[in-house]
């Protein structure tokens, strides 16, 4: 017998985000969730006689608050230790990225920091986060390794990643990230050789990873490492992601379209042409609103990508550097600092998330079928993610139709 796990009912507003420009707002309505997963959506009157809240083994009302699916963060490095304070405050005084990461801060400071942490205390760290972003309203992540750089440090990184996952509601999706940086005192092309030839064989015996990503950059790793990388890590069965245009406009983007990569990051610098690569090869643009907010740089435009029929994601690029692990920032930003309206925004944070991880089993949209992941709102409508920025508007999380967060004092 199938189990009614939960009727939501009485919502203001269901925003089922079934397709990626497709809002679906559904007023007045309700959610029935059988085995986890969304067995109806629609007006309360009509689910309710189908499903009773009372035969349901929790009935929330919702009472005028608004439901969204659970945001899916694409592109975190949510897995660290230690913080970077003291570079935030330096390049608030004009320093650069790119000139602490030259002096060996930077990533490579968080490399150090990492490499001496023991395997407790990163999980400690990261479930610490989880919890973070959970309270905040996401539902799954995507986490990357890339802070220890070489083959034991990047396999600890991503045993502990896994850990995490088996240990906390929040779904992690690991991505090895060996071509974070170049380590100090290496030759670039003798690491890429490193990165190939040790660490991603230990990586596919060790089973984690599902995603291989390389931060193509100026000064860090050419077109031509990036795509030896990541050509490699599609040979042992890793999906290629790739950190695109971020500083300098590189090639990344066209790298990625040329490899049908799952995403193309950060893209700061990408041209309509490079949108229209992606969207030609399926790839999905994955905007980090936050890295631009922290760095006091530019922000992507996601009218070039939507324009070229490839509509974006949000994600926050949670990392010593852009530090925050809220969804809900990102939503903001994409609003006010990159004029995306929140309906839209609220479906890149969701579905368009989803697809920058390959999840097509309707994760980040509350469509029938999909896994029931959602957010009671303490608000009416979706729009007060954005509207009511710099605090939380989620009072309750539910994952694969279980409670699993609800705000102290909620009902
Ligand atoms: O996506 N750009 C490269 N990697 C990260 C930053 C990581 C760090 O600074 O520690 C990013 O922004
Ligand atoms: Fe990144």
């Amino acid at each position: 017998m199938a189990d009614l796990d939960a009727v939501l009912h009485d919502a203001s507003e269901v925003l089922t985000a079934p397709a990626p420009t497709a809002p679906g707002i559904r007023e007045d309505a309700a959610i029935a969730v059988v085995d986890g997963r969304i067995a109806a959506v629609g007006p309360t009157d009509d689910v309710t006689r189908e499903y009773p809240p009372e035969n349901a083994a929790r009935a929330i009302d919702a009472n005028g608050r608004a439901v969204v699916p659970g945001f899916v963060d694409a592109h975190t490095h949510a897995l660290f230790a230690g913080d970077r304070a003291d570079e935030f405050a330096a390049k608030l005084r004009g320093k650069t990225y790119q000139e602490i990461l030259a002096e060996g801060g930077g990533i490579l400071r968080t490399v150090r920091a990492v490499r001496a942490a023991s395997d407790e205390t990163l999980l400690s760290n990261l479930l610490d986060h989880l919890d973070t972003m959970l309270a905040h309203g996401t539902t799954t992540v995507e986490v990357k390794s890339g802070y220890g750089l070489d083959r034991e440090t990047e396999l600890r990184m991503l045993a502990v990643i896994d850990r995490a996952d088996d240990a906390h509601p929040v779904d992690v999706v690991p991505t090895f990230m060996g071509a974070h940086a170049v380590p100090e005192d290496r030759d670039a092309d003798d690491y890429v050789d490193e990165v190939i030839d040790e660490q991603l064989p230990a990586v596919a015996d060790q089973g984690v990873a599902e995603f291989c990503d390389a931060f193509c950059e100026a000064d860090v790793f050419t077109v031509e490492q990036s795509r030896r990388v990541l050509e490699a890590g599609r040979d042992h069965g890793l999906t290629p992601k790739v950190h695109a245009e971020e500083f300098t406009r590189l090639g990344g983007a066209a790298l990625a379209a040329d490899l049908g990569a799952a995403s193309a990051d950060h893209l700061l610098h990408a041209t309509e042409a490079d949108a229209q690569a992606l969207a030609d090869a399926g790839v999905t643009p994955v905007l980090l609103p936050g890295t631009a907010f922290s760095l006091g740089a530019d922000y992507a435009d996601p009218d070039t990508f939507a324009a070229a029929g490839a509509p974006p994601a949000l994600a926050t690029d949670f990392n010593p550097n852009c530090y925050s692990q809220s969804m809900q920032f990102a939503v903001a930003l994409g609003c006010t600092a990159m004029g995306m309206t929140p309906a839209d925004a609220m479906v890149a944070a969701t579905n368009r998330g989803a697809a920058a991880l390959n999840r097509d089993d309707g994760t980040g949209t509350l469509a029938e079928g999909a896994p029931a992941d959602l957010l009671v709102l303490d608000a009416p409508s979706h729009v007060h993610v954005p509207y009511n920025f710099g605090v939380n508007t989620v009072e309750r999380v539910l994952k694969d139709g279980r409670v699993v967060h609800r705000r102290e004092g909620a009902a």
